[in-house]
């Protein structure tokens, strides 16, 4: 799939198959993951890879109002780790860092047929205890990857361009 495809028909995903996910589309998937620039190179992240059922349950039964994650044979939960990497000189970048790798990392599943939803709406406490976080650890994105039901590209509701750029000055 072309780039700009993958960024034009990627969508967040709220219903899916429980097909499997083929190891070699989860492993690049991954690696795009892991190629993404962090502040100072640093990568604090680890991306904690669910596939056991049990575990998947109990992690989705903290996630209010996402039970449909547990349809997806996969759970990605994206910690960031402390960093000294900084954004504006004083903002930590921990969640940025992990943010823009969950970008590629969604992009990616997109080129292999797959869906992904970004959620953020959990409760840490209980989901870092099931996975064995450790405390200065962060989760930062919870995600289902799998097939998703529907494949349907829908027009993307976004604010026009003439809204959200400026040129030369912030306007
Ligand atoms: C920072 C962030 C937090 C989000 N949290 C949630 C969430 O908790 N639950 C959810 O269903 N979607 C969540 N989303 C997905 C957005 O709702 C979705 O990306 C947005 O509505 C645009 O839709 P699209 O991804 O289908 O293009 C989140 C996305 C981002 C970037």
């Amino acid at each position: 799939m072309d780039f700009y495809e993958a960024i034009r028909c990627r969508r967040s995903v709220r219903s899916f198959k429980p097909d499997p996910v083929p190891e070699k589309s989860l492993n690049r998937i991954l690696e795009a993951a892991r190629c993404a620039p962090s502040s100072l190179n640093l990568q604090p992240w680890k991306f904690v890879v669910v596939k056991d059922p049990q575990t998947r349950h109990a992690i989705v039964s903290h996630c209010p109002g996402h039970d449909y994650a547990q349809e997806a044979p996969v759970l990605i939960v994206a910690c960031g780790l402390p960093t000294e990497g900084k954004i504006a000189g004083n903002t930590c970048s921990t969640v940025a860092d992990v943010a823009t790798a969950f970008a590629h990392f969604s992009l990616a599943a997109m080129a292999e047929g797959l869906g992904t939803c970004w959620i953020s709406a959990f409760d840490a406490p209980p989901i870092k205890q099931i996975l064995g976080v450790p405390d200065p650890v962060q989760v930062v994105i919870i995600s289902p990857l799998g097939c998703p039901t529907d494949e349907t590209v829908r027009p993307k509701h976004r604010k026009p361009m003439s809204e959200v750029v400026s040129w030369e000055k912030f306007a």
